[in-house]
């Protein structure tokens, strides 16, 4: 009978850990800061993390980026050493490297336009 018990804490304990895991992904996630601070937001809205843009410039919404390319191709566009319908990426990512990877992998996990 004690192990049983053991067994039900353990579970709970693991569906603890998931819960939170998804919680952080929200708001604080690295990558969705990377974007904000790049000032991808000046050209791009993304509906579905809640970022609006002022601009009347036609740059795609990003909500769904993710569905369409995956994180390491989002990487070598954004430095312009992939195309997309054989156009460059207007601007090239000046920071660092660590950040390129924070940003692609979150533009990579955009895949719904609801949240
Ligand atoms: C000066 C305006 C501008 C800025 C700043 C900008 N972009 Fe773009 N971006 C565009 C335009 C315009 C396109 C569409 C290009 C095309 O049609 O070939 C685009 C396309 C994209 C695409 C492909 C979208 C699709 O569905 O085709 C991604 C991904 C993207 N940008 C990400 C970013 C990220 C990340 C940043 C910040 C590091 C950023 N952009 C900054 C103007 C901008």
């Amino acid at each position: 009978m004690k192990n049983v018990l053991a067994y039900i804490l353990f579970l709970f304990f693991i569906i603890a850990l998931y819960g939170a895991a998804f919680a952080s992904a929200g708001e604080e996630s690295p990558g969705k800061k990377v974007f904000v601070a790049s000032k991808c937001g000046t050209c791009h809205a993304v509906q579905s993390a809640k970022l609006e843009t002022k601009s009347k410039k036609p740059a795609p919404d990003l909500s769904t980026i993710g569905s369409v390319k995956n994180a390491d191709f989002l990487k070598k566009y954004l430095v312009k050493q992939e195309k997309m319908e054989g156009k460059a990426h207007p601007v090239s990512f000046k920071g660092p490297d660590e950040d390129l990877k924070k940003l692609a992998d979150w533009l990579g996990t955009l895949k719904s336009a609801k949240k």
